[in-house]
């Protein structure tokens, strides 16, 4: 039984039936209430064990050096506040990543803390997890102007550091939020349309870091919030499903 306080436990529920398509829950009182079967929580994902996090943290703390040393944003001359390098479980066994920092990620220096990251911690939560367990990047480090989709130019200029994050994680699933991250994932032009929900493996362009992972693309949790239909929702459940799928087999 979770130690969890009952109103998070409630709201956890709430979120995940949300993401499965319930829209609302009807609320009477019963005069008899009928048994009902115990509901089905999904296998929960157990935590990295074993791993040496301090050396994956240290990985992670020389990319970081590296990208403050070279600043690759400088050639596209943005004005931002806070370069937003990733965060989390340094040895995550699942890692996702996102397209760029928003406004609310500029502010703070922090990935995925917008309503995108809330709805993001919200299919965290689904999958009984929460931002610790997991690492979370992006392709771009700053914020674009206006929020604009990332040019190849750019995407171009920030990949190597994100390859080389996802080689010091080492983690053993991806899940990719969106077109932008996806692509430059998987080094493809194909279409969401095509990607989604279709387990695809990322390799790191230097063969020598031997970092071969399975990639799971689903649609960003922004797109999720512009288009919030009961279809997406569970589109994007099913992906997230087959996630937790390949983490407890
Ligand atoms: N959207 C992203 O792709 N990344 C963030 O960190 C926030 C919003």
């Amino acid at each position: 039984m979770s130690n969890a306080p009952l109103h998070k436990l409630i709201a956890q529920h709430a979120q995940t039936a949300n993401l499965l398509g319930v829209d609302f829950v009807p609320c009477y009182r019963t005069l008899q209430a009928a048994p009902q079967p115990a509901p089905r929580a999904p296998t929960p994902i157990k935590p990295a064990v074993g791993r040496d996090r301090q050396a994956h943290q240290q990985a992670l703390d020389a990319i970081h050096a590296r990208y403050l040393a070279h600043k690759p944003h400088e050639a596209f001359g943005y004005s931002f506040t806070n370069i937003v390098f990733g965060e989390g479980d340094p040895a995550a066994r699942l890692m996702f990543v996102g397209e760029a920092p928003g406004a609310e990620e500029d502010r703070t220096g922090r990935p995925f803390v917008g309503r995108a990251g809330k709805l993001l911690d919200g299919m965290l939560s689904a999958m009984g997890l929460s931002r610790e367990h997991v690492y979370i990047a992006n392709v771009l480090k700053i914020r674009p102007p206006n929020n604009a989709t990332p040019t190849p130019e750019e995407r171009n200029a920030s990949a190597p550091y994100l390859c080389d994050q996802i080689a010091a994680v080492m983690p053993e699933v991806i899940v990719t939020l969106g077109l932008p991250a996806t692509q430059t994932i998987l080094r493809t032009d194909s279409p969401m349309s095509k990607l989604r929900g279709q387990w695809a493996t990322f390799t790191h362009p230097d063969a020598s870091k031997a970092c071969t992972v399975p990639v799971m693309p689903t649609y960003h949790p922004a797109y999720l919030l512009r288009s919030y239909t009961p279809e997406n929702r569970k589109l994007v459940w099913s992906d997230l499903k087959k996630v937790i799928e390949k983490l407890t087999a």
